[in-house]
């Protein structure tokens, strides 16, 4: 086989190296990965400037399952909204799929989300007028597809068969977080981010919802981070991050 300087393997049936581009090396992320450099975060108070976060360095794989923990007030869920391309750092670098987010337009960062990230919200952020199928296929259809079909197939996968028809406010917390998980899932993202997703849920409920967070996919190698006080979930994942007043402990 020749190889020209156009030809790159992206097939999966391509056996031979590819060549390596100028700029990469074997510290360039990659797309299922994160990266985080020298990120901190500072909001204005009316009297002063408040940081939230500082130096935080970090690195996480594809596919890597990765939990963040620490006491409230640490800065996790400003962590996940900035590793999540939701929110820009006030200085430092993120890397989000392999594309330096710190450096793009909101466009560029928006059709990233689109393309690469799920996210479920701690507090599920379905749209209250919308059934739990239209609330499932909406991501696809912002991207111009079709997802009646792909989102009654994810709500039969959590459960929710029998209920897609059901408005959010007709159905209970742990079934309005599995529709919100169905539908992190809906647009096959390379990496998953959620916000205690089990917060709030009973003991049963909430071991349903992990299963599924870690289920979803099962022949894909989802990149997981999840924020949580909850042990349990914590030791399910590969690896933890402890935040402490907004800086990452050793
Ligand atoms: N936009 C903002 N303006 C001012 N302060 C903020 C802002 N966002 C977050 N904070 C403060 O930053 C700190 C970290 O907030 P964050 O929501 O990241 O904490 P958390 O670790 O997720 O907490 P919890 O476990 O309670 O959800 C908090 O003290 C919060 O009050
Ligand atoms: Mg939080």
């Amino acid at each position: 086989m020749t190889h020209t300087p156009s030809t790159h393997a992206r097939t999966a049936d391509t056996i031979a190296p590819t060549p390596v581009p100028v700029a990469a090396n074997a510290s360039t992320p990659g797309p299922g990965s994160l990266r985080a450099r020298d990120v901190g975060k500072t909001v204005a108070l009316p009297d002063s400037a408040l940081t939230i976060l500082d130096a935080i360095n970090l690195d996480i794989a594809a596919g890597e399952r990765v939990a963040i923990v620490g006491e409230s007030g640490s800065g996790k869920t400003t962590l996940l909204s900035l590793l999540a391309g939701l929110d820009l750092p006030s200085r430092g670098e993120v890397w989000l799929d392999g594309a330096p987010i710190h450096a793009t337009s909101e466009d560029t960062r928006a059709a990233l989300r689109a393309r690469a990230v799920g996210f479920v919200f701690q507090n599920f952020q379905l749209m209250p007028a919308m059934s739990a199928l239209d609330n499932v296929a909406l991501p696809l259809e912002l991207r111009g597809e079709s997802g009646g079909a792909a989102a009654r197939a994810l709500l039969e996968k959590v459960g929710l068969g029998q209920r897609l028809h059901h408005l959010p406010r007709q159905l209970s917390g742990g079934e309005q977080q599995r529709v919100a998980i169905a539908r992190a899932f809906a647009t096959r993202p390379r990496i998953l981010f959620a916000d205690e997703p089990t917060g709030n849920l009973d003991r049963k409920t909430g071991l349903a919802i992990e299963d599924l967070l870690f289920g979803m996919d099962d022949a894909r190698a989802t990149t997981v981070v999840v924020v949580t006080h909850d042990e349990r979930l914590a030791a399910r994942c590969d690896r933890l991050l402890r935040l402490d007043a907004g800086r990452l402990l050793p």
